[in-house]
């Protein structure tokens, strides 16, 4: 294996996910190996399961010593999350990336996972090559945001958590509050309008992206949405978290 190949780890709310990639061509080189999330997405359960995973996806690239890097749902600030919207509070102020080297005997590299997401698409995706303020928007659980000027990604900028109409908008425009509250592409997209517009007034941005695994859908809801802005669908969906998580590991490591 080239020191181009790394190993990407994404943590999310019902699954992990972790694979081999090739970062010279932004693709994966081994299965994608998914496990659920432990109930209650405690620290050290998460730890445990990571490790049988991490485990799994090594024995298949015949490589112990690849770098190795994990995105989680949360702020991450020199290693430390330090927010839990999702997951258990026991996170927040956590030395996460300590934790997970301490527990899986591997150096790794912790990033937030729309970060990860908006970093993939930069470098092998729908922002490749694109100039200005791009914003990524992963549309799931909750609302992921990775924000990009001229390719290079400004971490952590929670804009998932926006307030409009007072509320904490990710409880409105997540795909989780489409289904839980059995919305139509229609009552959705109105949601998301509002969400957008504010982005558009606040940013001036050049071109959103739309990630998460909704994105799929896409000819369902973007079509429904009237921005100054070019919206389009995220290239690398599902793997964006394990490609960007891999690239930065390498990048940090470099
Ligand atoms: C979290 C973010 C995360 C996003 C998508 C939000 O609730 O605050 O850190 O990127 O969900 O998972």
């Amino acid at each position: 294996m080239s020191s181009t190949t790394a190993i990407g780890i994404d943590i999310g709310g019902t699954g992990i996910k972790g694979a081999v990639v090739d970062l010279s061509t932004g693709t994966l080189l081994s299965d994608r190996v998914k496990l659920p999330t432990p109930k209650g997405g405690r620290p050290a359960d998460i730890v445990d399961t990571v490790k049988d995973l991490l485990k799994t996806v090594s024995d298949k690239a015949a490589a112990p010593d690849l770098p190795v890097g994990i995105c989680f749902p949360a702020i991450v600030k020199n290693g430390h999350t330090m927010s839990a919207a999702n997951v258990s509070d026991k996170w927040i102020g956590l030395a996460a990336e300590k934790l997970f080297e301490k527990g899986l005997g591997h150096p790794i590299h912790f990033v937030n996972d729309a970060d990860a997401a908006g970093y993939a698409e930069s470098q092998f995706g729908a922002a490749k090559g694109v100039p200005g303020v791009v914003i990524l928007t992963t549309l799931g659980t909750g609302v992921g945001t990775a924000l990009l000027n001229d390719g290079i990604l400004v971490p952590n900028t929670e804009l998932g958590h926006l307030q409009i109409d007072g509320v904490d908008y990710e409880t409105r425009a997540a795909y989780s509050a489409k289904e839980r509250e059995d919305l139509s592409w229609e009552k959705w997209a109105g949601r998301l309008q509002k969400y957008y517009s504010t982005l558009e007034a606040l940013f001036s941005p050049d071109l959103f992206i739309v990630g998460g695994g909704v994105s799929k859908h896409h000819q369902q809801f973007l079509p429904l949405l009237n921005l100054k802005t070019p919206i389009i669908p995220a290239v690398h969906r599902n793997n964006a978290g394990i490609l960007g998580a891999a690239a930065l590991a390498v990048k940090n490591r470099a």
